[in-house]
């Protein structure tokens, strides 16, 4: 067998992780694609959504509550313990959509 040069092995690496990171940046419009797949069951998460559960939040309202700021929201969709909310194991770059999607709501 033969091995791959070390070097060349971290070039390739490195590339890889810079690309991902390059498509790691928040998206709005990709937040609101996870939302509507994801969420959309139990919370109302776009305008004209008609229904959703009337027991959660709509994604207008936890936009413009106070309650989160941006890393609280990553936090809590990281990891929703102690909640109603079921924890939906999502990546980081798509909580960083959906974080920037809620976001977007707050005027
Ligand atoms: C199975 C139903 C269900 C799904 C699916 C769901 N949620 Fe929730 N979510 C809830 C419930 C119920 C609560 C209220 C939790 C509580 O009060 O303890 C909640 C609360 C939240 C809150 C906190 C709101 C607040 O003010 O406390 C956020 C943020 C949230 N959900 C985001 C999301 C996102 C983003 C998705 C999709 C990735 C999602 N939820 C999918 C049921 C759901």
């Amino acid at each position: 067998m033969k091995r791959i040069p070390g070097s060349r092995c971290a070039v390739a690496i490195t590339l890889l992780l810079t690309m991902a990171g390059e498509s790691a940046a928040a998206d709005p419009a990709r937040g609101r694609d996870i939302a509507e797949r994801w969420c959309s069951a139990c919370h109302v998460v776009a305008p004209g959504q008609l229904r959703g559960s009337d027991t959660v939040p709509t994604f207008a309202q936890i936009g413009k509550s106070d309650k989160f700021d941006e890393a609280g929201l990553s936090v809590f969709l990281a990891a929703p313990h102690h909640s109603r909310m079921p924890n939906l194991s999502l990546t980081r770059s798509e909580i960083a959509d959906l974080v920037a999607y809620i976001r977007a709501t707050k005027p």
